[in-house]
């Protein structure tokens, strides 16, 4: 609402408040050419600061039980006495005992924050007191990268945005045993990523509201497999050989077995081979002279295969 149309409309029904309204002009810049604010001799200025969703109580004081008070948000009258001029359904004065004349804001959001001033008659001018109502927000992260999968080396940006008020920080963490430092920003960039780069990443949205928002990024590294160990235990005619083949690759590897050019099947000629994750077991029951040989472990995913030979004499 118009400062001046207020002045006006409530000067011949109300002349304490037509008083009150034109002193409030020293106050609020709207109503000051260039917008700049003044000082105003004995007005206190006040930070109220409040979470967003809470009940804000600014307080304020009559003179005594018969004078009248007048309460505005930046230049809109909310209260004027006890007549109710915001058609807010949140907005309520408060009065624990007669002079009390507080102004109670429900559910306060971000449009809330700003000033609001209290003018209290008095026998000469009018007494004004400002609040500045400071409304916060919990850090909220609205955007965070989905879980990728990409293939060793390519460049990796994981992305998390997030609101608050103030403006949280932003930092990412790779959750690993060897707990890498934070890095912060909205943006992380990974060049060039390696095997040992893959896992989850962690990223925190703080601004001392309240607890920090934490949401999680998996980044799974591809790559091709490696055969790390190929093993024979001593083997001995009559008896049972075992050859270990440990791998490693994302997806995990497929094992498979040759003796020389001839692919070994699980069960046949008294082989039994296991695969497990990153490694796979060869056994040989009751060890004969055909057993001996070239063996030839061969891990193999999408991105690639290797293999690695033995011989069992
Ligand atoms: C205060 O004024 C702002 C801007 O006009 C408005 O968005 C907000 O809802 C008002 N708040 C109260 C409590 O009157
Ligand atoms: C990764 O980024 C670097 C630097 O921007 C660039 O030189 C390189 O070609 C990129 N690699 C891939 C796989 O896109
Ligand atoms: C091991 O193989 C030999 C030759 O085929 C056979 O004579 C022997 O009975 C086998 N031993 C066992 C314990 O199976
Ligand atoms: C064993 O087999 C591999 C693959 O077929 C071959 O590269 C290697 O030379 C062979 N080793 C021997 C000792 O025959
Ligand atoms: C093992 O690898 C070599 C060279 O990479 C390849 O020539 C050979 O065929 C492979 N052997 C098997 C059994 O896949």
């Amino acid at each position: 609402m118009d400062m001046m149309m207020l002045v006006q409309g409530a000067c011949c029904s109300n002349q304490w408040l037509a008083a009150v309204l034109l002193s409030l002009c020293c106050l609020l810049p709207s109503c000051l050419p260039g917008g700049q604010s003044m000082d105003f001799p004995g007005a206190a200025v006040d930070n109220l600061v409040v979470r967003k969703g809470d009940t804000a109580v600014l307080r304020c004081f009559l003179e005594d039980g018969a004078s009248k008070g007048a309460w505005l948000n930046r230049s809109s009258i909310i209260f004027a006495g006890e007549d109710k001029w915001s058609v807010d359904p949140r907005v309520s004065i408060a009065t624990a005992n007669r002079r009390e004349y507080s102004l109670q804001i429900q559910d306060v959001d971000v449009t809330d924050d700003g000033p609001y001033t209290c003018s209290v008659q008095t026998q000469h001018t009018p007494r004004t007191m400002q609040v500045h109502l400071i409304v916060q927000v919990s850090p909220k992260i609205y955007h965070i990268s989905t879980d990728i999968v990409v293939n060793e080396g390519s460049n990796v940006t994981l992305a998390c945005l997030a609101t608050g008020k103030p403006e949280p920080s932003i930092s990412w963490r790779h959750i690993s045993p060897s707990a890498k430092p934070f890095e912060s920003g909205q943006y992380l960039d990974i060049y060039g990523i390696t095997r040992d780069q893959t896992g989850d990443y962690e990223c925190s949205a703080e601004n001392d509201v309240s607890v920090p928002d934490v949401r999680k990024v998996k980044v799974t590294v591809n790559f091709a497999p490696t055969i790390q160990e190929l093993k024979s235990s001593g083997v001995m005619l009559g008896g049972n050989g075992l050859i270990r083949c440990e791998g490693a690759g994302v997806p995990t590897p497929v094992f498979e077995w040759y003796k020389g050019e001839r692919k070994l099947i699980n069960g046949q000629q008294g082989i039994t081979i296991k695969n497990y994750n990153t490694r796979s077991l060869l056994t040989v029951t009751n060890v004969t002279e055909e057993h001996f040989g070239n063996y030839t472990c061969v891990a193999a995913n999408k991105l690639g295969l290797t293999n690695a030979s033995l011989p069992l004499n």
